[in-house]
């Protein structure tokens, strides 16, 4: 069995349930907002967070209503970064076929997005619990402000991976840092149970975002997009310097004036796939994997203190399909 299926065999009912209760939440509306929110339950995408959320609920106690909400709640605040996302990265594929943006327009996604964020918010309201409602109100905020920053960062000269970090943990490790935080406090688990689980989502998260900026860099062998339905390059393409090339830009200083280029937008494309060459020929993916097996390393301390036993294989897989298998 891979990992992604030894996940979904421990949570099937819970996730038939969150599924159920996301389809009628976005069974709404008429007009352009009801293409946009038909398109958008087409293809779900891996449900990473309430998948996170389920996970956490089983390993403190009881899966409930407020969890089902929590979980609708952080994928449509997800689902609504993404389709933002695609609008500020100017990328018209996501999940395999056009971005929103791409699909109808600027315009409609920007909008489609706030309602999906709106939706979101009543959502972490019907888990009539206050402790919820400002996590997710605080992590819409942490996300925002982590794509400012790596706007921001584009008019930095300095390339640290300290800036790296700190952008990649507001926009990413938060949200799965707040999946599993709420499963575990929804659920009725204790103080330890809820600090161990919000550790446990951050390094989840940091692994998430280190694999994906790994895997920008891999091209699928079938159609030569992207591995993951998104296209391969991207990041570069919009200035994005990620942990490979940052390695890159420390371990052979003479290209440093190149690499800052690419992020101010004036490098060639030759000059950009030169960099990308030199990234995958020295050591920059291997660096970004090795430093992604640590993060993922640290969570078996937090791991150990789970009560539920029979959730310690399910969670290990999560963890081990999030980083691509590698531990
Ligand atoms: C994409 O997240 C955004 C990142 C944090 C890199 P996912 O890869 O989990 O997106 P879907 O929901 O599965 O499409
Ligand atoms: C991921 O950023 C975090 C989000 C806020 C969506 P990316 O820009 O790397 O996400 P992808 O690669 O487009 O999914
Ligand atoms: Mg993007
Ligand atoms: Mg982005
Ligand atoms: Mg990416």
């Amino acid at each position: 069995m891979t990992s992604l299926e030894t996940i979904q065999q421990s949570i099937k009912d819970e996730m038939e349930q969150f599924n159920a209760l996301f389809t009628s939440s976005l069974s709404t509306g008429n007009g352009m907002l009801k293409t946009a929110l038909d398109y958008i339950i087409q293809r779900r995408g891996k449900q990473m967070r309430p998948m996170l959320v389920m996970l956490a609920a089983k390993s403190c106690g009881k899966v409930n209503l407020k969890c089902m909400h929590a979980a609708c709640a952080l994928e449509l605040l997800h689902t609504a970064s993404l389709v933002h996302d695609d609008v500020v990265d100017e990328s018209s594929m996501r999940r395999g076929r056009k971005s929103l943006n791409a699909y109808l327009s600027n315009q409609a996604a920007v909008l489609v997005g706030d309602f999906l964020l709106s939706k979101a918010l009543e959502h972490a309201v019907m888990t009539r619990s206050q402790r919820a409602v400002k996590v997710v109100a605080q992590l819409g905020q942490t996300l925002a402000q982590g794509e400012l920053e790596q706007l921001d960062n584009l008019d930095s000269e300095e390339i640290t991976e300290a800036a790296y970090y700190d952008i990649i943990r507001k926009k990413t490790a938060s949200l799965f840092s707040a999946c599993a935080e709420l499963g575990a406090l929804l659920s009725g688990g204790d103080k330890g149970d809820i600090a161990r689980f919000k550790g446990l989502g951050t390094l989840a998260g940091i692994c998430f975002q280190l694999r994906d900026d790994i895997l920008d860099y891999i091209a699928d062998d079938k159609d030569g997009n992207g591995a993951l339905g998104k296209p391969v390059g991207q990041d570069m393409r919009e200035g994005k310097l990620t942990l490979p090339v940052i390695h890159l830009a420390h371990s052979r200083p003479e290209l440093r004036d190149t690499i800052l280029s690419i992020r101010k937008g004036r490098a060639t494309d030759g000059q950009i796939a030169d960099i990308v060459r030199m990234v995958i020929e020295g050591d920059g993916i291997v660096y970004a994997e090795k430093t992604m097996d640590d993060f993922c390393n640290m969570t078996q301390g937090l791991l150990e203190g789970i009560r539920v036993k029979e959730m310690l294989i399910p969670l290990k897989e999560y963890i081990s399909f999030v980083a691509g298998r590698k531990w």
